[in-house]
């Protein structure tokens, strides 16, 4: 369902948030950033990345940690190519108009969708599982009411296209429900939006297989050192064939990650090699190369930008000078809407 596809002479707008968790992998890299920067550099799209910094404060309560965490997740997206002139790039926390919308929105949000949602109903199966007698225990109300901070993010800005990876569709959905409810007593002053989900079709694969996800201690820094690159290489599972042994492309994590990287002819050639027979060692070689030819630019250039923090807060600062321009313009419309500014 994509009702918002791009019309012509229409622009649209695009919008999508991370949250900051500290060093991004090639997961986040391949299966989120990629993608959505893809996305921004297609003509007709008007694009909005922000930082999630009040969603992270759900777990990260140290000052210094989120700041950084915030930092770090500026610089990789500028890293990875976001060009700020194109879109606008700003942190959650600078734009004041969405806790106000968040609780707007709270207001029409049955307590029942909340119950349904992803992340809280993990948590009450993980203290069902550990025998706990609070099912509660452990969730803050931030935890719970996620979905409408994250509905309040997007409705500010009437985003027509959310990129998100599969994990985040029932939030999209939410957003959608919550803003139908608001637009049914209102009139129509809410844009539903859709997701967009990424390309990649099956995850990136981490260096035992499962997902690249840091909660299994799988994963591969984007930004990590030559030398540290290679190793976390020569750790991807393959199995104990020979050399001379042909090898199968389906199911090899390294293929996979190969994949990832390479051009269309390098992909097929290595389809080739595997099929010819060839040592394990050696495509570990070939894959780190591949990868490090990619990063090495990027890594550098995260690098200066993280030496400058005072670049980055101004940067910052200026998208949400930006983005509070519709935001405050939009709000008056809500408040309008319900009945505490204007003319009712
Ligand atoms: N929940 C998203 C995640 O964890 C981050 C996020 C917050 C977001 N607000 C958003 C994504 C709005 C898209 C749109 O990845």
């Amino acid at each position: 369902m994509d009702e918002n596809a791009p019309k012509p002479n229409t622009k649209t707008t695009v919008l999508t948030g991370v949250k900051p968790t500290g060093q991004s992998h090639l997961g986040n890299y391949l299966g989120a950033i990629r993608p959505a920067l893809a996305l921004s550099n297609e003509p007709q799209t008007e694009t909005w990345f922000f930082v999630a910094d009040y969603h992270a404060l759900i777990g990260v309560h140290e000052p210094g940690k989120l700041l950084q965490m915030t930092r770090e997740l500026t610089a990789t997206w500028l890293a990875c190519g976001l060009n700020p002139e194109k879109t606008v790039l700003y942190r959650q926390s600078d734009i004041p108009e969405i806790m106000e919308l968040n609780w707007i929105l709270s207001c029409f949000t049955p307590k029942g969708l909340m119950n349904r949602a992803h992340a809280y109903k993990a948590k009450i199966q993980e203290n069902e599982l550990a025998g706990k007698d609070d099912l509660d225990f452990g969730v803050n109300m931030g935890l719970y009411n996620y979905p409408i901070l994250m509905a309040a993010d997007i409705l500010i800005f009437s985003a027509d296209r959310v990129p998100v990876g599969e994990d985040q569709i029932q939030h999209l959905e939410i957003a959608r429900d919550i803003a139908q409810k608001f637009n049914r007593q209102y009139g129509n002053v809410m844009k539903l939006p859709n997701y967009v989900m990424q390309k990649m079709g099956k995850n990136v694969p981490g260096l035992d297989g499962r997902k690249m996800s840091k909660s299994y201690d799988n994963v591969i820094p984007i930004f990590e050192e030559p030398a540290r690159l290679k190793k976390l290489v020569a750790r991807i599972k393959s199995d104990s064939l020979p050399p001379e042994a042909p090898k199968a492309v389906e199911g090899s994590i390294l293929f996979e990650l190969y994949e990832c990287f390479g051009s269309p002819d390098q992909v097929e050639a290595m389809r080739e090699t595997f099929a010819r027979g060839v040592s394990w060692g050696s495509v570990k070689e070939e894959l780190f190369q591949l990868m490090d030819a990619h990063l090495t630019a990027p890594r550098a250039q995260y690098k200066r930008l993280l030496a400058d923090p005072g670049y980055l807060d101004t940067l910052l600062k200026q998208g949400a000078q930006k983005a509070r321009a519709k935001s405050v313009a939009y709000m008056q419309t809500v408040r309008k809407a319900i009945g505490i500014d204007g003319n009712h």
